[in-house]
């Protein structure tokens, strides 16, 4: 099953691929993960892409799908992906279909996580991931158990994103609005979009969207 998880900055996708990859040994593909690795490493398209994350724009879609194409030829993928923060654009959505198709695949769900914008301020700020293992946290929504030290892998850094703050975060959700949402109409011709509650607690939240994938298997 291959399916997308929707919604703007701070929804939770990156939170609930996580989840269901652990549970249901699906692929999360995140571009934005893909990015800030390229970033990292000092690559060509990290290189391109520094500044346009920073600023909180998008990156040109003949970047994102190259990476996404190349992602879905790794055999780990074919027993289903979650896309998580692509596509952001029709030009992306169309190219998905591409992809997909070129390989004999197709896209089963496209989940949009439903949620009210004032709450995402705080969700992206109070925002950090463990420097090791990439476990993501809350200052408020997800302590680890123990402060400090990573529930995972028992590391004690920490790190956030550059693109973390509340400036930045206000371009992220006018590009998600400008960009991103007219895709969902696309998908709703379709039939294939089921919403669920994005504020509800993060465990909710995955039964609510593991219920909607127990339908359609
Ligand atoms: P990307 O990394 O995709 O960022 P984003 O879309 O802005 O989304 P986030 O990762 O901020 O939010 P999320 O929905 O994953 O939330 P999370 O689960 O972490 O993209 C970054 C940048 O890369 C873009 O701005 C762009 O420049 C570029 N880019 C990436 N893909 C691209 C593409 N396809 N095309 C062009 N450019 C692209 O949750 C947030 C916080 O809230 C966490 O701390 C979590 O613990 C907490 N939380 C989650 N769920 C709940 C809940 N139910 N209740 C309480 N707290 C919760
Ligand atoms: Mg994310
Ligand atoms: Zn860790």
């Amino acid at each position: 099953m291959n399916i997308i998880l929707l919604g703007p900055p701070g929804a939770g996708k990156g939170t609930q691929a996580s989840r269901l990859e652990a549970d249901r040994g699906m692929v999360q593909l995140s571009t934005g993960d893909m990015l800030r690795a390229a970033v990292k490493a000092g690559t060509p398209v990290g290189l391109q892409a520094k500044a346009v994350m920073e600023a909180g724009e998008l990156v040109s879609d003949a970047i994102v799908s190259a990476l996404i194409g190349e992602r879905l030829d790794v055999a780990d993928t074919a027993n289903g992906a979650i896309f998580d923060g692509y596509p952001r654009t029709e030009a992306q959505a169309e190219a998905l279909d591409l992809l997909l198709s070129e390989r004999g695949r197709k896209l089963d769900a496209v989940i949009e996580l439903a949620v009210n914008e004032d709450a995402l301020v705080e969700r992206i700020t109070g925002r950090f991931t463990c420097a090791k293992c990439g476990a993501g946290y809350h200052d408020t929504f997800k302590q680890p158990a123990v402060e400090g030290v990573c529930d995972v892998c028992g590391s004690d850094e920490f790190k956030r994103r550059p693109d973390d703050n509340a400036e930045t975060v206000r371009t992220r959700m006018a590009e998600y609005r400008a960009k991103t949402a007219p895709i969902l109409p696309i998908y709703e011709a379709r039939g294939i979009v089921h919403r669920v509650d994005g504020m509800a607690d993060i465990a909710q939240v995955t039964t609510e969207i593991e219920a909607i994938l127990d339908r359609l298997t």
